[in-house]
């Protein structure tokens, strides 16, 4: 087995996710090949998950990236859905329901609840790292805060 595949396990914690990302990174900047590990580091390593992935910031939309589940969305134009908003605000989004969500764009119906941060390169933001889970509330503030941990390490570490 290679050393990557080594790096990923089911149930991680924090710790081990943080870890993982950090070793898989390491000395790595091309944002797409680090963007795609992280996309299955994050779907394998947490539970409840039945999406996980980039969407890039390509103009003023953001573009389908790297990630792992069913065929999704390409194009996002800033301010629609939760990914939108997040883009729109600069903030991250952990929405418990989306169906109480105005305006959220649901790729996959199975869908019920959903986190989204910024990939940001210092001020600019290069794009979006967005988790979904077919379970309402799955998404904690740690998980918030761990994800744009792991969101900062696009760009190699
Ligand atoms: N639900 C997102 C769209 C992207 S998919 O979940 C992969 C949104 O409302 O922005």
């Amino acid at each position: 087995m290679a050393e990557e595949a080594r790096l990923v396990k089911d149930a991680m914690s924090a710790e081990e996710l943080l870890s993982a990302a950090r070793a898989l990174t390491q000395g790595e900047t091309d944002t797409i090949a680090n963007m795609a590990n992280l996309a299955s580091l994050v779907w394998h390593g947490l539970e409840g998950l039945n999406w996980a992935g980039f969407y890039r910031l390509q103009g003023d939309q953001l573009v389908l990236g790297p990630f792992q589940g069913k065929p999704a969305c390409l194009r996002i134009p800033a301010g629609k859905g939760v990914c939108g908003k997040a883009l729109s605000t600069g903030q991250s989004q952990r929405v418990g329901d989306v169906q109480q969500f105005p305006g959220h764009i649901a790729c996959d119906p199975a869908s019920r609840s959903e986190l989204v941060v910024l990939v940001k390169k210092g001020d600019d933001i290069l794009g979006v790292l967005d988790l979904d889970s077919p379970r309402q509330n799955r998404f904690t503030p740690e998980d918030e805060a761990l994800m744009e941990q792991l969101a900062g390490l696009v760009q190699g570490s």
